[in-house]
């Protein structure tokens, strides 16, 4: 089993719509490939990003998790799916753009990972091309390390989720979902995500010998920092 097999049909419950992250992504590639006709997501979930996007561009998305696919095929039939992990994955086709967002890259837990999935990147990219990105930051991690639960509830579930430091700057995300079953009885769903933090200079560094930053931002668009909640990065890919 992966991660996100229990989790994969509470996921959009849970996370909730994602047109802000659609639109910033939008933005960039207006802004720096608006002539672009394909992309890549990897770690592409549920579909929740690529559905937003499939209406303008030629969309492929890729994901370990049988179970998060299973909800993205529905969800996004003009989509190509892919089961692979996005470390190794070989797909013998360039694209205009590739994305992975919503800390989908914190989930890589040691940063050597990070920079096979560059390389990756790189691969799949057309001369060019956008790769954009964002990570929760060092400090984000380390704020939600001991913060107050998140309590919330749908359709009589109740979502429980704790983040705590384990070390080496990785945080373990927990989520436990109780889902009612006959009278006082629950069901325990019990989900374990590990997150890793990455000082934002030792990504840049890693990219900067064949990716160009075109812009970088945060979240609440106030000056970048490790201390920023969450970073997004656009970087274009230098012709070979
Ligand atoms: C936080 S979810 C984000 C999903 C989607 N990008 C979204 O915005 O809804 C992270 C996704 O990355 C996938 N994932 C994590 N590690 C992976 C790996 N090494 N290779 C492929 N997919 C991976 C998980 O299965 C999960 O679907």
């Amino acid at each position: 089993m992966t991660d996100y097999a229990g989790f994969a049909r509470f996921y959009d419950r849970i996370m909730g719509d994602r047109s802000e992250e659609v639109e910033r992504i939008q933005s960039y590639i207006g802004r720096h490939r608006p002539l672009a006709t394909s992309l890549l997501e990897l770690g592409c979930g549920t579909g929740a990003i690529l559905s937003g996007l499939a209406g303008g561009l030629a969309v492929t998305g890729l994901d370990r998790s049988p179970e998060m696919l299973a909800i993205a095929a529905d969800r996004v039939p003009a989509a190509k799916l892919v089961q692979s992990d996005m470390t190794s994955f070989r797909l013998r086709v360039t694209f205009d753009v590739v994305i992975c967002v919503f800390d989908t890259l914190n989930h890589l837990a040691k940063f050597d990972a990070w920079l096979e999935l560059f390389d990756r990147v790189h691969d799949h990219l057309a001369d060019g091309g956008l790769f954009i990105f964002d990570v929760n930051t060092t400090g984000r991690l380390r704020r939600l390390d001991g913060a107050p639960p998140y309590l919330d509830q749908f359709d009589g579930n109740l979502v429980l989720m704790t983040v705590q430091s384990v070390g080496d700057q990785l945080s373990l995300w927990e989520t436990r979902i109780f889902e009612p079953q006959y009278e006082d009885i629950y069901r325990l769903h019990h989900e374990r995500i590990h997150e890793l933090g990455v000082p934002l200079h030792q990504i840049r560094a890693a990219l900067a010998d064949r990716f160009d930053l075109l812009e970088q931002e945060s979240l609440d668009r106030s000056p970048v920092s490790d201390e920023s909640d969450r970073v997004f990065f656009a970087f274009r890919r230098r012709a070979c």
